[in-house]
């Protein structure tokens, strides 16, 4: 089934229909598209504006079969006419992390913004700065999902591949951490339909 999307879903509508699909309508991305898609993703929040996400996007056909060799055969990201991978740079962004203060706030912001990566982070080693890293990416992880479906997209999070060989697929470096891959297209399966815990199961009012 091919979605025929003429205007973007609000965010509760792309919430609602987001599901898990591993079977794509086999045709290339529109470009334009999958350029949003991202554009939006960058739009997630992350503490002091570290923006530590990255994103590799596969479309060469052999790249993919790599990448599928990487997540144990899985189909779906050979299936999908896209896959975007997801991670976090956190030596990239502590070299470059005046580029992450806002211009407004001029080169007082800029030298604030290093002298605070600075104290917080100097004293961490690669690992350790590298998980914090991780957890601002998995925020854009989640956005990517959503910006897609709100285009009439459709993808499906992945966890399950070995890091070490995605690296060596993408030329990455060591230090990079993965929030996933995300196989992206449109959707040729329906996927299953929500099971999650009710609101009283996962939450305590105060
Ligand atoms: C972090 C993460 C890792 C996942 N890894 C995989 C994976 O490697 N392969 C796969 O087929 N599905 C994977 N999934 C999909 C989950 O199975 C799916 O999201 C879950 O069952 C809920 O279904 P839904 O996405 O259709 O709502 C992953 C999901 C998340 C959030």
């Amino acid at each position: 089934m091919t979605v025929t999307q003429t205007r973007p879903l609000s965010a509760t509508e792309a919430i609602e229909s987001r599901r898990s699909i591993r079977k794509f309508v086999q045709e290339p991305l529109d470009q334009s598209d999958l350029r949003e898609i991202l554009r939006l993703a960058s739009l997630a929040p992350s503490a002091w504006n570290a923006q530590t996400w990255r994103f590799a996007v596969v479309q060469n056909p052999e790249v993919k079969v790599r990448l599928q060799e990487a997540a144990y055969g899985q189909k779906q990201i050979t299936n999908a006419p896209a896959v975007i991978v997801v991670y976090s740079d956190m030596e990239d962004t502590l070299q470059n992390v005046e580029d992450t203060a806002h211009p407004g706030m001029g080169d007082a912001g800029r030298t604030g913004q290093r002298q605070t990566f600075d104290r917080v982070f100097g004293g961490q080693d690669v690992a350790q700065r590298g998980q914090w890293g991780l957890s601002q990416a998995n925020i854009a992880f989640g956005f990517l999902m959503v910006a897609a479906r709100g285009l009439g997209y459709d993808t499906v999070p992945m966890l399950g591949f070995d890091p070490a060989k995605v690296r060596e697929v993408l030329g990455l470096p060591e230090h990079v951490q993965f929030a996933g891959l995300l196989p992206l297209g449109k959707r040729a399966e329906e996927g299953f339909p929500h099971h999650r815990h009710s609101v009283e199961r996962i939450t305590k009012f105060y």
